[in-house]
């Protein structure tokens, strides 16, 4: 026997006018377009920041997981990891003051071998990312983003190596240029088939945001950073972390070598998506969530007083300065047990006053 059997008529009447209400009342508030985020924020995932798990959980197991198919290995032919790698947890824990030493970090990460790459000890990985993060004098923030990246990156079960792109000299950053050179200077070390592109003060709060690349189209995934009260500034907000393919970077002619100081270059590299026809790919708010970590404005990066005008030139510009223009001098490639040290002279800044 259904309910409504045993409802007398008034009280049947009652309901429909009460459900009524609610819509009524829920459209006027949201409208469709609030009805339809309430519908796909169901889909989404949920994750409890409040209990954020420790960011080596998971890791002391990783050299006792059997090998799925265990007489496969003596012959170096490892079965693929799964899909989903079975070690993330979700939300992790970041450590924003106080960073270890790197001898403390390179005794959490056993696994790591020089250069600071690592594989898998008991699958193959269906993924090579490199990370990228243009550097100058911030060996603090270094030191937190190892301490926190390795194990994040070892739980998704990836194949990777991080680079740091340091520019010699004091003249003004230029970030989008190093990060052209650690492109071809990691290409030159192993088949990347993902590139990240890493500032060096940004932290990932949940390891379900995979340093992996999408197939067709570039990846932002800091989308959710704490700076900007955890939304996207902007839609076209492309700074911070992203990740694009060797085939999509070369199709978009790398990123600009012409914004020295602060600002603009990211704009630039999502217009070079659009231009070269391609769109930016995100994974959602939920799981795109970042801690940056506080500092004062850096000497040799102040404000670029020219990034509206470079940015107005970027559909004329992009395919005559990026990949096909790039010049720089590699001063040193030196292996340290954590990362890859990569010292670059990159010029001068035209317009710096002498
Ligand atoms: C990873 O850690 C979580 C939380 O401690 C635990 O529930 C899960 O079973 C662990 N997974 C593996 C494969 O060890
Ligand atoms: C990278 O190498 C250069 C040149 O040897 C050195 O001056 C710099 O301190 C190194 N940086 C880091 C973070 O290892």
């Amino acid at each position: 026997m259904q309910f409504w059997q045993g409802l007398k008529p008034p009280c049947v009447l009652g309901l429909l006018v009460g459900f009524q209400l609610v819509f009524v009342v829920y459209f006027s508030l949201g409208g469709f377009r609030g009805l339809a985020s309430v519908l796909v924020r169901s889909v989404q995932p949920e994750f409890d920041y409040l209990h954020p798990h420790d960011v080596y959980t998971n890791l002391s197991q990783l050299g006792a997981l059997p090998s799925p198919h265990p007489g496969t290995l003596w012959n170096n032919q490892q079965e693929y990891c799964p899909l989903l790698s079975p070690l993330l947890v979700g939300p992790v824990s970041v450590r924003l003051s106080l960073p270890p030493s790197l001898d403390e970090i390179q005794r959490r990460n056993p696994l790591v071998f020089l250069g600071g790459h690592y594989r898998p000890p008991n699958c193959e990985s269906r993924h090579l990312t490199a990370i990228i993060i243009p550097y100058r004098d911030r060996l603090s923030h270094l030191r937190s983003l190892l301490y926190h990246l390795h194990p994040f990156l070892q739980r998704q079960q990836l194949h990777y190596g991080i680079y740091i792109v340091h520019q010699a000299g004091h003249s003004t950053f230029n970030r989008a240029k190093l990060l052209n050179v650690g492109v071809r200077e990691a290409l030159q070390d192993e088949d990347w088939t993902c590139l990240f592109l890493h500032d060096v003060d940004l932290l990932p709060e949940n390891d379900h945001n995979t340093y992996t690349c999408h197939a067709q189209f570039p990846t932002h995934l800091s989308v959710a950073m704490d700076k900007f009260r955890y939304r996207l500034p902007y839609q076209q907000y492309f700074g911070g972390v992203s990740a694009v393919t060797p085939d999509q970077y070369l199709r978009m002619n790398g990123f600009p070598n012409e914004y020295w100081g602060w600002g603009g270059e990211d704009d630039d590299i999502a217009a070079r998506v659009r231009l070269s026809g391609m769109k930016i790919v995100r994974p959602s708010v939920a799981v795109g969530h970042y801690k940056m970590i506080k500092h004062h404005g850096d000497q040799g990066n102040k404000e670029n007083p020219y990034r509206f005008n470079l940015l107005m030139r970027t559909g004329r510009s992009w395919r005559s300065d990026g990949l096909n223009s790039l010049t720089y001098t590699l001063l040193s490639k030196e292996l340290e047990p954590l990362y890859t040290n990569l010292t670059v002279s990159i010029g001068d800044d035209p317009y710096r006053k002498a």
